[in-house]
């Protein structure tokens, strides 16, 4: 059966010594709590590394390149990033899509590496609130899917994570109701199990993302079809994001 999963995204957050300090802090309040979630931080590159050799929780990255080495001065591959001890890499954020113009063809060769490399995708797809307003929400969803995860074969997919995070949510203390994100989580595993099969589909953990704190974590995760979520602002600190991975 699918994994519950709780991920924090730092985004670009806190210096070297705040990450590494923060990941023994969270490992420190969870030891001897019985969990029911996988819990992984999604820090920045630098402390991928330091925080896979002095933690046992998972790391993601928020990013890999979509090449796999060379000349490309700035970037970091997959190859790399499974070399820290890092297992998850977060792509597609909404935030790598608008702000450093990555689209669906990019995305899939971003996936293809990380998955080359041995790393489980967290795939983020969700709609703007103009899309959403236009009722073309859950097009938007399935293309984003379609474009970027469709050729994978079932083995493949079944090593990714998707992350539902409506844009209009982020950060933006609007979260999606529980209703709102239950219909559309219900959605995506449909059009994963039209594509994969049920099995398939019934495996795939599938997480929420976009103001989802303490308040809120409990009633999101009771929904049948959310299976955890991607966390920015409440990861960020133990004291909030204990309660988040409580809502299990
Ligand atoms: P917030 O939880 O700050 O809204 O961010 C969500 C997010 O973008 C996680 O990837």
């Amino acid at each position: 059966m699918r994994k519950n999963i709780v991920a924090g995204n730092w985004k670009m957050n806190k210096n070297l010594q705040e990450g590494v300090a923060f990941a023994k802090d969270l490992e420190a309040a969870l030891a001897g709590k019985a969990l029911k979630c996988d819990v992984i931080i999604g820090t920045p590159f630098i402390h991928l590394a330091s925080v896979a050799s002095s933690t046992k929780l998972g790391v993601a990255a928020q990013n890999c390149a979509d090449k796999a080495s060379g000349a490309y001065t700035g970037e970091v591959s997959a190859d790399m990033v499974a070399s820290t001890g890092a297992k998850y890499v977060i792509l597609g954020h909404s935030e790598r899509r608008t702000y450093y113009g990555e689209t669906d063809a990019i995305l899939k060769e971003k996936v293809l590496l990380a998955l080359a490399n041995g790393l489980s995708p967290i795939f983020c797809i969700g709609e703007t609130k103009d899309e959403r307003e236009k009722n073309v929400h859950f097009d938007v969803v399935k293309k984003q899917t379609v474009d970027a995860l469709f050729e994978l074969s079932a083995e493949d997919f079944s090593k990714i994570v998707i992350a539902y995070e409506p844009v209009w949510a982020i950060g933006t203390g609007l979260t999606a109701t529980s209703a709102q994100a239950q219909e559309m989580h219900a959605y995506i595993r449909q059009t994963i199990a039209d594509k994969y099969g049920k099995e398939v589909a019934d495996n795939t953990s599938i997480l929420y993302g976009g103001s989802a704190n303490g308040g809120n974590a409990k009633e999101l995760f009771a929904c049948p079809d959310i299976d955890g979520g991607l966390i920015g602002g409440a990861s960020l600190d133990v004291e909030k994001f204990i309660p988040v991975i409580e809502g299990f």
